[in-house]
């Protein structure tokens, strides 16, 4: 399998003569076409120059520059950019073309993927355990972040792996700018931050930069990031991986219960309805699979009274609680609402980490305890 080196600059540069330049008959590159070539973690990036009179026949050739450049072995997400010669574009006549590397799959609904044959422990990790939530926002990632953080203070040996590679998250959250190193082994080197071992396909890109995957790269860069990772080692292997995923059901965490042997999933949801229809997706989804519910986390439950009054219930508190009984699963605990945990994960400092004793931190110290039965 492909992994997420950097490509090979002369296996790219085949690749571009590949592709036949309109006018001159001769592949891209031979023809002088290729202006620029950037290469990076996974990904290449190419300024291509068409003639400067408008041509049909270039209309089409990003497309197959993407197609021949995602042949390369290495090569995630390509990005083509073609301009023409020196004239300036016109507004009826779009000259500059940006094509980025993909568009999501229809292929994603194939429900045969529900069979969990293939799903594989990785390899030093104990147990693996999804971080997920229906809806996008509910604050997975702060959860999976400082349950984290938790767990390392509750002695563990933790990883935590970033698998939502729509919006990685942990890159920021944890304060990492990481260029991933690899190992003898082949395999990316997790990132050490506040006691816990981290993987995310954000330090192969840009912050800013889109990710738009089609589903298949999706799924493979998460199986990547999981089982193409160093995670662990023969002599310490780590107790738990917790694994952030995207919010949703879709191709990766299909993906994830069909490729990796999962201990259980961590449900987090907000307490108002329009959250947990969502949960209960989501739940269904580990359920019909197999994978046990670890339980469910209410986050942003209360905001306690600045003045020392009553907690305010912004979002109804207890619906998490509610839905983790419904559903006879544990119910881990309530996050409030804690400006203070906001600031940290922008700031790139968990709050458990960084303040241990507030009681947003004792909160989830009370999950960690929950989840690994040390109550
Ligand atoms: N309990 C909380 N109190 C205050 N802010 C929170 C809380 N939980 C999450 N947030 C903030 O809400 C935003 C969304 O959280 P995030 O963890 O990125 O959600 P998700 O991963 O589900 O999309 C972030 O800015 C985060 O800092
Ligand atoms: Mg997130």
């Amino acid at each position: 399998m492909a992994s997420l080196l950097t490509p090979d600059r002369g296996a790219l540069l085949q690749a571009l003569d590949t592709v036949t330049d309109p006018l001159t008959g001769l592949g891209l590159q031979a023809a002088g076409r290729v202006t620029k070539l950037e290469l990076g973690f996974g990904r290449a990036a190419v300024r291509l120059e068409a003639p400067p009179e408008a041509d049909p026949r270039y209309a089409t050739l990003p497309e197959a520059v993407e197609r021949a450049l995602r042949s390369v072995p290495g090569v995630h997400r390509a990005h083509v950019v073609m301009a023409p010669q020196a004239r300036p574009p016109t507004a009826e006549q779009p000259t500059v073309r940006v094509r980025k590397g993909a568009r999501l799959s229809s292929e994603a609904q194939d429900q045969t993927r529900f069979a969990r044959g293939a799903a594989q422990p990785i390899a030093h990790v104990r147990r693996v355990v999804a971080v997920a939530s229906g809806k996008g926002g509910v604050g997975k990632s702060t959860v999976a972040v400082n349950l984290a953080c938790a767990l390392a203070a509750l002695g563990f040996r933790v990883g935590v792996a970033d698998a939502d590679v729509y919006g990685p998250s942990l890159p920021r959250m944890l304060g990492l700018d990481a260029d991933p190193e690899i190992g003898p082994d082949k395999k990316l080197i997790p990132v050490p931050a506040w006691g816990v071992w981290v993987m995310s396909i954000g330090f192969m890109v840009d912050e800013g930069a889109p990710m738009i995957w089609r589903g298949p790269m999706a799924s493979s860069a998460v199986n990547q990031i999981l089982h193409e990772t160093a995670w662990g080692s023969e002599d310490e292997p780590l107790d738990v991986l917790l694994v952030d995923l995207p919010p949703g059901t879709g191709d990766v965490q299909l993906t994830l219960v069909q490729k990796v042997e999962l201990a259980g999933a961590v449900i987090v949801s907000t307490p108002q309805e329009i959250a947990l229809i969502d949960a209960r997706r989501a739940a269904a989804m580990f359920g019909k699979t197999g994978v046990p519910i670890l339980g469910v986390v209410e986050n942003m439950a209360f905001l306690p009274d600045p003045a020392g009054g009553a907690p305010i219930e912004i979002f109804g508190r207890g619906g998490a609680r509610r839905e983790a009984e419904r559903l006879r699963v544990p119910f881990l605990g309530e996050i409030p609402i804690d400006p203070a945990l906001r600031a940290g994960a922008d700031a790139g400092r968990p709050l458990v980490a960084t303040d241990p004793n507030s009681p947003t931190a004792q909160a989830f110290m009370e999950v960690a305890r929950r989840v690994t039965g040390r109550t």
